[in-house]
């Protein structure tokens, strides 16, 4: 049986992640958010003190890599994400981890090693991958393949209201600031960039709520699923 493959890429604070969530739970296919093995790796790497060496120290940052121990596990609250054992959900979503994971996202060696670990992620009956290279690289052969963006201020927006519920106090200038640098990184590193797949359904979120992009969304999958 095939495994049907749905990507979701585009920026940070794009909804990409609320979305994907949906969208696997209303298909009942599995989720892949690569997002949090960059955020794993960058955390491990940072708590072993080479975050700032990473291409001095690349042969044992590619080690880590291969072998991070992480899992996620389903419970009442959602998914809990385990490093080595503990429990560091909340931490990874920090900003401070996102740089982690925007620095090591930029290293070849270092996407690479998460390769197989992404690919696994495919099983039966499908998969919702979220991130910025799904469609791109990971999973050319996707069966449906969207890219969610919105504008970095209604971003930097949506950003400050979840962490302000996870009650972080923080300044929406700094948010803005951190969304365009980590766009640019992103965007411009030579090795998978964050750009649209040329057959990926394009959709802008600024003005839409997480209704109607999930309508928008499930339209066009239920479309390309009956192909
Ligand atoms: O989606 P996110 O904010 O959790 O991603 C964290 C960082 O990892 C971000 O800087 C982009 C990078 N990333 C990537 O390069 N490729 C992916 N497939 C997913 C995330």
């Amino acid at each position: 049986m095939t495994v049907q493959i749905i990507t979701i890429d585009g920026p940070s604070g794009s909804g990409k992640g609320t979305l994907a969530a949906k969208i696997a739970a209303h298909y009942q296919y599995h989720l892949l958010d690569s997002g949090a093995l960059y955020r794993l790796l960058g955390l491990s790497l940072h708590k072993q003190d080479l975050i700032d060496s990473l291409d001095t120290q690349l042969e044992s940052c590619v080690k880590i890599a291969t072998n991070l121990d992480i899992k996620f596990v389903t419970n009442e609250s959602g998914i809990s994400v385990l490093l080595d054992g503990e429990d560091v959900s909340k931490i990874i979503r920090t900003e401070r981890v996102g740089e982690f994971a925007s620095k090591v996202a930029a290293i070849p060696a270092l996407r690479t090693a998460l390769l197989e670990r992404q690919h696994a992620f495919a099983q039966s009956p499908g998969l919702v991958a979220d991130g910025r290279d799904m469609a791109t690289t990971i999973f050319p052969n996707a069966q449906a393949k969207i890219y969610l963006t919105a504008s970095a201020q209604s971003r930097a927006e949506r950003r400050v209201n979840q962490l302000q519920a996870m009650g972080v106090d923080v300044k929406i200038s700094d948010i803005l600031a951190n969304i365009e640098a980590r766009d640019k990184r992103d965007m411009e590193r030579t090795v998978a960039p964050l750009k649209p797949a040329p057959d990926a359904y394009f959709i802008d979120s600024s003005n839409l709520t997480i209704d109607e992009v999930f309508t928008l969304m499930t339209n066009y999958i239920d479309q390309q699923l009956a192909n």
